[in-house]
């Protein structure tokens, strides 16, 4: 089993009443890169997602397809997760909300809150909108951006910024939680921990929001059928998002066998698989990922749901696992040790428009990962929107510039440099073994062979540049992945293959194959090393394709090294590259 130290990663359990769409494919894609860059350097790591199914769309789209709600929505499952499979994701926990697991987990953690009067009855009357299944105060209401359907005088009414829909007003008895009383604990809790909410700015919005002072919030329905039962008042459902958060501790507290995407890491533990031991140990450790220190936990959100995460959650939390002191002002207060029970990192993104238009489920505009991926490439969508947008801000979707920057970054920059490889290699000889020069080997030092060897000399001020550059990019491709910036991730590994690209420019290896044998070697070394170093760092971006660029450079079972954690060993390794045929292009070029 790999360190103590344990990486816990987690997308937003997506609405079951729809397929996946890009930005379902945005969060699920960071998460699994994030997930496999840990996952790869020997730290034991964890990767959830799931469906929300206690929701009362998914039981109105249920009836318009005149279908069971549990039909609906056993079938909606099979569809997100064939998405994901397809996909390759390599998550260890697909949850489902509706599964007896997750219901115990929540009755159980109501009869807490309840029990130590956190939770409390009381009547309401307010505006609620089922797209966002949240409560509308007037002020989060606009009137409706086209005057045509805003409506004359009375019969005008406000709707949601969202959605566009005229929130429903809703009159019931219902219970409450005591949001209130947390208030001094979060606000406590957000000073000693100044990177809860990624970016900051996302930070800044949420603190200025709980300043404004918290308000209870309704935990229940009265009308809804569907849902978890109160253990208290079977009366009553469970207000989904009370539900849904928990989704993230039901997954560790009652954890499955890992889907079968996810592979074991390391021998000994292949070697378990199947066994009962494994799968009780699997069970133990699964816990810790929530409840024990040296957990990174991080939930990847969307802005439109960073005040559930970030405000109600850890006040859920605080309340079930009794996470507070109370002083002689009566007030709750944050303890630092409390910290392991709560999450680390809220990483929150923006929204997409397609070509300067909203895109959501309910105004029906939106994007089919697997349709794009099938017309062009499995690897355009993921690319293009990691690395035209940093994670945290809005970006506008369009068809061309995806297009645009795969053929420039896959196409072109990482493909032509690997067929350059190639080729020229096997112009060399017919199975090519690309050996470290002589002058390069035995002493990792960048300043000796500058200076030293005779051959060197030839080529050092290209090689030492290069060599140089790509030391400290690498660096900073370990350090981003850390800071979760993927952008930067990617943007240091593309500026490397410019440089190594400019580097063959330089050297022409294919003039100098026509006299000068020794040297094109050096050169084609170098390129592949580097090309080496490249696809351990794409491996977690494109896990498939890298596989394939390694095992065609004659590096034999690297994924499966890379799977059992063996990356830093893979880094510092000292490889010779054996190229056998011409291969079939790793990225084509998509045509316009
Ligand atoms: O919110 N661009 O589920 P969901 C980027 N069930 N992201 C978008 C987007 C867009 N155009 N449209 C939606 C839920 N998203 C809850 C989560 S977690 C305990 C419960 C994002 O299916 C959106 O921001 O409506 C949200 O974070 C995520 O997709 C899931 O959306
Ligand atoms: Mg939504």
């Amino acid at each position: 089993m790999p360190q103590d130290k344990k990486f816990y990663i987690t997308t937003p359990i997506y609405y079951g009443n729809g397929l996946p769409h890009v930005g379902h494919f945005y969060s699920s894609t960071i998460a699994n890169i994030l997930f496999k860059y840990h996952k790869i350097s020997w730290v034991s790591s964890r990767f959830t997602t799931g469906i929300d199914e206690n929701s009362q769309k998914a039981v109105i789209k249920a009836q318009e397809a005149d279908m069971g709600v549990m039909e609906y929505l056993d079938y909606m499952a099979v569809e997100h997760q064939k998405t994901w499979d397809y996909f390759n994701l390599d998550y260890t926990d697909f949850i489902r909300t509706t599964s007896p697991r997750h219901h115990s987990l929540v009755q159980e953690v109501l009869q807490h809150c309840y029990d130590k009067w956190d939770i409390y009855q009381d009547y309401y009357s307010w505006k609620y909108c089922i797209g966002c299944e949240a409560y509308k105060k007037d002020d989060e209401l606009i009137p409706h951006p086209n005057p045509l359907l805003r409506g004359e005088g009375a019969s005008s009414q406000l709707v949601c910024a969202d959605h566009l829909t005229v929130p429903e007003l809703l009159k019931e008895k219902n219970y409450f939680f005591k949001l209130t009383r947390y208030q001094t604990w979060i606000e406590e809790f957000y000073d000693t921990n100044p990177d809860f909410v990624l970016p900051h700015f996302r930070y800044n919005e949420v603190k200025a929001f709980v300043w404004r002072g918290l308000e209870d919030f309704s935990i229940s329905r009265e009308t809804n059928t569907f849902g978890i039962p109160l253990p208290f008042d079977t009366s009553q459902v469970t207000y989904v998002w009370f539900d849904a958060l928990f989704n993230y501790y039901t997954s560790c507290k009652y954890s499955p066998k890992p889907h079968h995407n996810s592979s074991p890491q390391g021998e000994d533990e292949a070697a378990l698989w199947d066994t009962q031991e494994y799968w009780s140990h699997f069970q133990d450790e699964s816990k810790l990922f929530w409840e024990s220190d040296d957990v990174t936990k991080v939930h990847i959100v969307g802005k439109d749901i960073i005040r559930f995460h970030a405000i109600f959650w850890p006040a859920m939390l605080a309340s079930y696992f009794d996470l507070w002191e109370m002083w002689e002002d009566w007030k709750l207060h944050y303890k630092d040790s409390d910290r392991e029970k709560l999450p680390t990192t809220i990483l929150t993104w923006g929204y997409f428009t397609v070509d300067g238009q909203k895109m959501s489920k309910s105004l029906g505009n939106v994007i089919d990962p697997i349709a794009y991926s099938k017309e062009y490439s499995k690897e355009l969508l993921g690319l293009y929107i990691l690395s035209a947008f940093p994670i945290g801000n809005d970006g506008d979707y369009s068809r061309d510039d995806a297009i645009k920057t795969y053929n420039a970054k896959l196409a072109n920059n990482l493909w032509n440099l690997v067929n350059r490889v190639v080729v020229l290699s096997l112009k060399l000889s017919e199975n090519s073994w690309i050996l470290k020069p002589r002058w390069l080997r035995s002493d990792d030092n960048i300043e000796w062979f500058s200076l030293d060897h005779p051959l060197a000399v030839k080529y050092w001020k290209y090689a030492v540049k290069i060599w140089q550059n790509i030391e400290s990019e690498s660096r900073w491709f370990q350090s981003s992945m850390k800071d979760f910036d993927l952008k930067f991730t990617l943007d240091c590994v593309f500026r490397l293959l410019d440089s190594l690209n400019k580097f063959a420019d330089e050297t022409q290896p294919w003039q100098m194959i026509k006299t000068d044998e020794e040297g094109t070697r050096e050169v084609l070394y170098t390129l592949a090393e580097w090309l080496r170093q490249v696809g351990l760092a794409l491996y977690p971006f494109f896990p498939e394709k890298m596989s394939e660029m390694f095992e065609k450079l004659g590096l034999k079972d690297y994924a499966k090294q890379l799977e059992a954690g063996k990356l830093h060993d893979l880094l510092q390794r000292e490889e010779m590259f054996v190229i056998l045929e011409k291969w079939e292009a790793l990225f084509k070029r998509i045509e316009v």
